[in-house]
């Protein structure tokens, strides 16, 4: 058998995908146990951290020792302990760098796969049975980025003043709930057809939110949003022109469509391969991503002026349109 340095670029290239899927349960089950963030605090021996958390000596030396050899942690003397940069791209939600989630999404989501061989050998598709926890982690970074990118322009004003705003496809309502502590004197109403409806309605309980088991196409309000948000709900819909006319007839005069969604690329580059193989996922929903002049003419059709995107990083974008 040839030596590394001679396998041709190629071999490495899928090599490292291999090492890569031992990266995303690493990342995954250190922030699942606590461990990540245990050593983010100060550096522990290994032994140690075990007995600190509760969890097994074995276990967790074979997690330190993957993690260490897989760039994650650093070892100093005996103990281990996780670089600032790297507690910022796996812990910190808020930042332009989190990429914790999308590790925990990857592994929760690697638990429905098996039915990818179905799906290419029959085009069988199956709804996402892991739990809602996927898409927690996969949107927590979205919402903090809409509302970073929202306080940059007259989003802000508005929802500070106070409006009222449409979540549709509002999941579990996790993005309401951070609107909410930010923007208290707007008032919320969410829209979700799947079981979520029910926690979206437990967190909604004795505030200033109201949450329809509904879909988007049998909405049927009428100038009454300032504001109307999609995160990543609109590729799930069925009939997408249903939704945007209806979002539309939503709003008030003057008012923005905010959509949060992952884009397919002109070109496949280093950081556009992400979506790329996500397709894979999609598919195996039945669902697939748009493309920017796709959600466009859809906007457009549905009566929309003013469409502008920006770019959130990864293929996600934030899409808004205005009602003239
Ligand atoms: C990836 S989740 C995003 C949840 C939430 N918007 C967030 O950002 O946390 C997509 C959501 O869209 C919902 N959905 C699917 N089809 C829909 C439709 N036709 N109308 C409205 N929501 C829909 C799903 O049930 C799911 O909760």
């Amino acid at each position: 058998m040839a030596g590394w340095k001679c396998r041709p670029k190629e071999f490495k290239r899928l090599w490292n995908y291999s090492v890569g899927f031992y990266g995303v349960w690493v990342a995954h089950v250190g922030r699942r146990t606590g461990l990540i963030e245990a050593i983010a605090n100060r550096a522990v021996e290994s032994d140690k951290l075990a007995e600190q958390k509760s969890l097994d000596q074995k276990a967790v030396r074979a997690w330190c020792s993957a993690a260490e050899a897989l760039g994650f942690l650093k070892r100093r003397g005996k103990k281990v302990y996780l670089p600032a940069r790297m507690k910022e791209i796996l812990l910190e939600k808020k930042s332009p760098l989190y990429l914790g989630g999308q590790f925990s999404y990857l592994a929760l989501r690697s638990l429905d796969y098996g039915s990818l061989e179905d799906l290419v050998r029959t085009g069988k598709t199956s709804e996402m049975a892991s739990s809602f926890d996927a898409i927690v982690e996969a949107t927590d970074w979205d919402h903090h980025a809409f509302m970073s990118a929202a306080k940059r322009g007259r989003l802000h004003k508005m929802l500070s003043i106070g409006c009222r705003v449409l979540d549709v496809g509002c999941g579990t309502g996790t993005f309401i709930e951070k609107l909410l502590q930010e923007y208290p004197r707007s008032s919320f109403v969410g829209v979700e057809p799947s079981e979520a409806a029910h926690r979206a309605m437990e967190m909604a309980a004795g505030k200033s939110v109201e949450i329809f088991r509904q879909t988007g196409e049998q909405m049927a309000f009428e100038s009454e949003f300032d504001l109307v948000y999609l995160g990543e709900s609109l590729y799930a819909a069925s009939d997408k022109p249903a939704i945007a006319s209806n979002c539309f007839r939503a709003l008030k005069k003057g008012g923005v469509v905010a959509i949060v969604e992952g884009l397919l690329p002109e070109k496949v580059d280093d950081e556009s391969r992400l979506i790329m193989g996500m397709q894979l996922d999609f598919a195996l929903q039945g669902f697939s991503f748009m493309t920017k002049k796709e959600i466009s003419s859809l906007l457009k059709g549905a009566g929309f002026a003013r469409v502008a995107f920006t770019d959130f990083g990864g293929s996600l974008y934030l899409v808004t349109a205005e009602k003239p």
